[in-house]
């Protein structure tokens, strides 16, 4: 099936789910993310950042992602994770991504409802969805300030001004968390997705302990970004696996790693809620 855009998903604000966003490096990352989607038959987003980009490259990172998905029956939507430039915007929308996050946080409010109004018109030019950012998430530090949170009354003006279709707001998490320890506000999840009429989307997944998933997912969040839980999967098979079959063929040793990057991917499906929803 061709890849789709976020709104054709399936997923919306009122579904009682979210779909899962998983970042792929590499196209074990891809195949082992489309495999736990078809095995779940759940729909999934494969999302391409910017150190990924630096690794692999844009246009091999965005065709063998088209290719794997068209492979498959299940819904699949590949889209741009925390791009800050324009131009990197527009050379993944030119090779046919299908949505794009712009991610403006760092910017003064103004600043960010003008590059994320231009980014909305740009991706709906091509039929692709938009997501822009409002409040921080930071990365690698142990707490999320109170200012940092989003605030309902900015979030409102934000979503209004510049027409995303999916809203990323900042209610405790962090990024690149190896391990699960953070709560989210639920209070202040339950006033946005009340206030705000595009889906709402949480940052920083790896670093949020099951339950606190669970409940965001029934307080309003429609739409959740894993990428470190994945890495630190696999790398941790790797490490077990090198030193007791040292003599294995690197394609078992890498295919084994998929299979493990699949059974995490499936188990974050079944908590989000997206199993059998394709
Ligand atoms: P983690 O790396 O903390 O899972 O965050 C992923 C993310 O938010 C990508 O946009």
């Amino acid at each position: 099936m061709n890849p789709c855009n976020l709104n054709q998903l399936g997923v919306d604000r009122e579904s009682r789910w979210a779909v899962g966003h998983f970042n792929i490096h590499n196209q074990e990352f891809t195949r082992a993310v489309v495999r736990a989607a078809e095995q779940e038959r759940s729909p999934v987003i494969l999302a391409v950042g910017m150190m990924s980009i630096k690794y692999m490259g844009l246009a091999p990172l965005i065709s063998s992602c088209r290719l794997i998905a068209q492979e498959t029956e299940v819904p699949v939507a590949v889209h741009l994770d925390h791009a800050r430039d324009l131009e990197v915007v527009r050379r993944a929308l030119d090779l046919g991504i299908n949505s794009v996050m712009f991610d403006g946080s760092s910017l003064s409010f103004e600043e960010n409802v003008a590059k994320t109004t231009e980014v909305v018109r740009m991706a709906h030019d091509c039929g692709a969805t938009a997501e822009g950012e409002i409040g921080i998430v930071p990365h690698g530090t142990a707490r999320v300030s109170t200012e940092d949170m989003t605030d309902p009354s900015r979030a409102v003006e934000f979503a209004g001004k510049t027409g995303v279709d999916f809203l990323a707001v900042s209610l405790g998490s962090v990024h690149g968390m190896k391990t699960a320890g953070t709560s989210l506000n639920q209070d202040l999840l339950k006033k946005l997705h009340e206030q705000i009429q595009v889906p709402l989307v949480l940052h920083g997944a790896s670093g949020v302990v099951d339950d606190h998933l669970k409940a965001a997912v029934a307080n309003g969040i429609r739409k959740i970004n894993v990428n470190t839980g994945l890495k630190v999967v696999l790398k941790s098979f790797l490490r077990t696996r090198l030193v007791d079959e040292p003599d294995s063929d690197l394609l078992a040793d890498l295919d084994q790693g998929m299979g493990a990057v699949c059974t995490a991917v499936v188990s974050k499906m079944r908590l989000f809620g997206s199993s059998n929803k394709a």
